[in-house]
């Protein structure tokens, strides 16, 4: 990983103005309303009201960024960490000592423990139980018969994270178990997190145990799967060796709430984010099957018909590329946000200390200043000719900085590699009853997307 960090340049104070206030507030509710009511497009318009806009969601004020420039001077400048009650509800579903939500030297010390396991060296080992994973994705589908997009892409997301970073005797069967747990975890975290209605959701209703009993299961398969390994005396090359050999700053190990809350931050991290994307490829493949056959033809030249390997990933520009151009129009991270430990300037604009700030890579991704016919989906923008011209900062699905995801090579080579292997065995035909209009969550993913795969 690459730490950037750049100070913004401080104008003179005197100079500092107040961000405009984005049109088309309400009273007492302010833009609360719109935000709830369609937040991609109210987070999209929002360019054209200013560089930095202030929200009035109630009675609080919160900035929004809304040019590439600066969210890439937002995201590394040290003077703005993760925090908000957002994190603070999150934090009491998965817990309070992940990666995620921790800051300042914690923060640095976790993402050292971990980086090795995300390193571009370290991603060959993975390539074995991707390319399984992938290619029993397939096997299970039978030709004209409709697959729920949504499980089969949980399925696959949570069995490779967990493959790959945990691995151990049982972790077939509780990968399996996991994947059933995580879905449902996310169907009911998003809300939990943005509508605080504490009390309400621990009422006896159907959902409200069916959400308590997967997020416990959660929690109890993470401690079953660090307890067999500790058991085992097995030390394979993986995550979960990294963590618990780890030592805290004072040389000693890290504590067991760390090494738990670690593997609940990773793994909830890494799935349904690459499971909000395989399902938006799958869609994307349907509405435009002359590049599901242009992927095929690909993977044809490459492997000369033989199953596609994660070797061949990288000789495959045009699969990336089509993976690429999925996650800058479905973004699974859509809106990010930070607090401004101190006051300072961005844009030449005063934020104050305790500000909230959020941005959306869906918007900046989609901006037409950026993007020529910024809402058509054509891979061939991201050859080398044409990205020259992406403005920086302008396609960060990833983010940059030092919360940039440790994921994003293993996402790149596990999303390249299933998208080559389902467009080279069929072709994806829509459903009745298929519904793909956008579910707005923690990600990003289509409702309920239902496709019909065909033979080849
Ligand atoms: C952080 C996107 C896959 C683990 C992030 C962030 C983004 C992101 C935008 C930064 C959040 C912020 O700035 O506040 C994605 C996308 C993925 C993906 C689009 C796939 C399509 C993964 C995978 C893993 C992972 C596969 C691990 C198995 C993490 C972790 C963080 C993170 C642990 C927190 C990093 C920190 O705060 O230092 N991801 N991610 N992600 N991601 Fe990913």
């Amino acid at each position: 990983m690459t730490v950037e960090s750049v100070k913004p340049e401080p104008s003179a104070a005197t100079e500092l103005r107040e961000p405009p206030v984005a049109a088309g507030g309400v009273p007492v509710l302010g833009h609360g309303w719109e935000l709830v009511r369609d937040p991609l497009a109210f987070m999209t318009r929002l360019r054209d009201h200013g560089d930095i806009v202030r929200l009035r969601l109630g009675p609080k004020t919160v900035y929004a960024v809304t040019t590439p420039a600066l969210t890439g001077a937002l995201a590394l400048s040290p003077d703005y960490i993760i925090s908000g009650p957002l994190w603070e509800s999150l934090e009491g579903l998965l817990g309070k000592e992940g990666v995620a939500t921790a800051n300042g030297p914690l923060h640095r010390r976790q993402r050292r423990t971990i980086q090795p396991a995300f390193r571009l060296d370290a991603l060959p080992a993975y390539g074995p139980v991707m390319e399984e994973e992938a290619h029993a994705l397939t096997g299970r589908w039978a030709s004209g018969q409709t697959v729920d997009c949504t499980s089969e892409s949980f399925r696959i997301a949570v069995r490779v994270a967990a493959r790959c970073l945990l691995r151990g005797r049982s972790i077939d069967e509780r990968a399996e178990r996991l994947g059933a747990a995580l879905t449902t975890v996310f169907g009911g975290m998003y809300r939990r997190m943005v509508v605080p209605l504490g009390p309400l959701y621990k009422l006896p209703l159907p959902a409200n145990r069916a959400f308590n009993r997967a997020l416990a299961d959660m929690h109890l398969l993470v401690d079953e799967i660090v307890a067999e390994r500790r058991a085992s005396d097995q030390k394979p090359n993986d995550l979960l060796t990294l963590l618990l050999e780890a030592k805290d700053d004072n040389g000693d190990p890290i504590g067991e709430q760390e090494i738990h809350d670690q593997v609940v931050a990773i793994l909830t991290a890494g799935s349904e984010t690459i499971a909000s994307t395989i399902m938006w490829l799958l869609k994307l493949l349907a509405e435009h099957p002359e590049h599901g056959d242009k992927v095929r033809d690909e993977v044809e030249a490459v492997t000369g018909g033989r199953p596609v390997t994660f070797e061949d990933v990288r000789r495959l520009t045009h699969t990336n590329n089509v993976v690429v151009e999925a996650m800058r129009l479905r973004p699974a991270v859509w809106i990010l946000t930070r607090r401004a430990v101190t006051e300072t300037e961005l844009g030449g604009y005063r934020i104050p200390a305790g500000a909230d700030i959020v941005y959306s890579p869906y918007a900046i991704q989609r901006d037409p200043e950026s993007f020529e016919r910024h809402l058509e989906f054509d891979p061939d923008r991201w050859l080398p000719e044409r990205s020259k011209d992406v403005p920086k900062y302008a396609m960060r699905p990833f983010s940059t900085g030092n919360r940039k995801c440790p994921g994003d090579h293993f996402s790149m080579a596990m999303l390249t590699l299933t998208t080559a292997t389902m467009a080279t065995r069929f072709r994806f035909e829509p459903v009745a009853g298929s519904d793909d209009t956008t579910r707005v969550g923690i990600t990003l993913r289509p409702n309920r997307l239902l496709l019909r795969p065909v033979a080849r």
